[in-house]
């Protein structure tokens, strides 16, 4: 399963990146915003912390699938073709997705709050669909339910689409969908954080470096002991 990271600061990417197995980045207008600097600026130190080859989400903003089209032909050009051009699975958007992907054009359909949006995404060729699993939550669905449904559905009418999952509030729900095969997870750096958080798995680690303290006082390292 691909792993993104779902924020825009820089130092977090920057730290996160230097101790997981991460993909790339996510992004929004929202997640954009929250840096209070100018959007474009913010992708592009993305992209610079990230290198030429990672995979770099961005949005589109217009409504009408012209001015989708021509924000994903934008944001190719200033991004490089690592980047995935996300366009919210409506109407319009579908026409943008279908006319993009034509053009060889890497996209998302985002906003994903039900799995007939999933599938009209997928069905104009989207490389990945992506569901909100907290907030389909919040409306009283079971996002993780739904997941599992729109996955169903792209195997069943043999879809290339993907599932990027987004919107998670708990690592649990990350591993739940892990397990049913979804494509990608795109996740605030407080979910990865809580990935290997366990009180359990502290103590192991404490009790190995005081078993090697016993047997080995005066130093902190095999490296030290070696010489
Ligand atoms: O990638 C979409 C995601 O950012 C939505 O997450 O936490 O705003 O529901 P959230």
């Amino acid at each position: 399963m691909e792993l993104y990271i779902d924020d825009a600061n820089i130092s977090e990417i920057r730290r996160l990146i230097d101790l997981y197995p991460i993909d790339g980045v996510t992004t929004n207008p929202s997640i954009l915003s929250k840096t209070g600097k100018n959007p474009v600026e913010v992708l592009k130190d993305i992209r610079k912390v990230l290198g030429r080859d990672a995979r770099i989400f961005a949005q589109t903003i217009p409504t009408d699938a012209e001015g989708m089209i021509r924000d994903g032909h934008a944001l190719i050009k200033l991004l490089g073709k690592h980047t995935v051009v996300k366009i919210p699975s409506v109407p319009e958007g579908f026409k943008a997705i279908r006319e993009l992907s034509q053009e060889g054009i890497s996209t998302c359909g985002t906003v994903v709050y039900t799995p007939m949006q999933a599938y009209l995404a997928a069905k104009s060729g989207a490389d990945y669909v992506a569901p909100y699993i907290n907030r389909i939550d919040n409306m009283g669905f079971d996002g993780v339910e739904t997941v599992k449904k729109i996955q169903r559905i792209l195997d069943l009418h043999h879809f290339e689409t993907g599932i990027l999952a987004a919107s998670f509030k708990n690592s649990q729900q990350v591993l739940d969908l892990c397990a049913c095969g979804i494509k990608a997870a795109t996740c605030s750096p407080s979910v990865i954080d809580g990935f290997v958080k366990n009180a359990a798995i502290d103590i192991a680690v404490q009790d190995f470096l005081s078993a090697f303290a016993k047997s080995a006082p005066d130093s902190t390292s095999m490296a030290d002991l070696i010489g």
